[in-house]
């Protein structure tokens, strides 16, 4: 069996990675096989913390768009966030993963606030360590909150779960020639707008050196797989050295 690579990573899921085919919500077989996956990696010994969108059961943008003030649609999202972080603990420990959520937003009755010296103690006692509430802020989306919580715990990447197998220079679901990338610099993704994660997202990696893999969360162990080194995906940025 391979090896990890990493020692520590973040991994970034969408909240619409919950819901399956049901397009609302959360789905108990996709949840259950997101954590069977998450449990393989985590019996390498791997690392993992976790940051959740919530587009699966409230858009801040969307709302925004439909006249709703910007900061109410987001702490809206950011709601959203913690419930999916609840469901994936819960799916974690039904497969024996010992897991901790902290919000960013304080709740005290039913998670940890985000305290990052704890969460790293946490990561160093092999608990899986769930990010709930973004960061806490409006204006800006869970890529910018697994960003920044991925400079703060010194993770070696991020891990970005999607539903496609990487990056293309087109969107491959509307262009059947739309080309995948191996790999790409940050300031490609920026100058070509590529739908990787928005600009700040983005920016905070490039200026902190933090890599990021973006690839497919369907698919055979496909997390277990990136971990140990296959090239599944698209790489934004250089791997570290160990
Ligand atoms: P160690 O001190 O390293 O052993 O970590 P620990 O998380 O096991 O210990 P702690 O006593 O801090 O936490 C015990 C349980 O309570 C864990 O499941 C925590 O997630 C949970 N917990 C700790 N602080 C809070 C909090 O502020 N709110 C909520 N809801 N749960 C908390």
């Amino acid at each position: 069996m391979s090896d990890p690579i990493f020692n520590r990573v973040l991994l970034k899921l969408s909240g619409e990675a919950l819901q399956g085919d049901t397009g609302y919500g959360i789905c108990p077989t996709v949840i259950e096989s997101i954590a069977v996956q998450i449990r393989d990696v985590y019996d390498l010994g791997v690392e993992i913390a976790i940051v959740i969108g919530g587009g699966n059961i409230f858009r801040g943008l969307k709302a925004s768009a439909s006249g709703m003030d910007r900061a109410t649609a987001d702490y809206m999202g950011m709601l959203a966030t913690v419930m999916n972080a609840m469901a994936l603990q819960d799916a974690l420990e039904c497969q024996d993963v010992p897991t901790r959520v902290q919000s960013a937003i304080q709740m005290k009755e039913i998670a940890e606030p985000y305290i990052k010296r704890r969460a790293v103690r946490h990561l160093e006692k092999k608990r899986v360590v769930i990010f709930a509430a973004g960061t806490g802020n409006p204006f800006f989306t869970t890529d910018t909150a697994a960003s920044l919580r991925a400079m703060e715990i010194q993770a070696d990447i991020i891990m970005k779960a999607t539903k496609v197998d990487g990056v293309y220079d087109s969107d491959p679901m509307v262009n059947p020639t739309a080309t995948k990338f191996e790999s790409l610099d940050y300031i490609e993704v920026l100058q070509k707008s590529l739908n990787v994660m928005d600009s700040t997202a983005i920016s905070l990696c490039r200026d902190n050196s933090m890599p990021i893999m973006v690839f497919n969360l369907q698919g055979n162990g496909n997390i277990k797989r990136a971990v140990t080194g296959e090239r599944i995906g698209t790489l934004v940025g250089e791997l570290k050295s160990n």
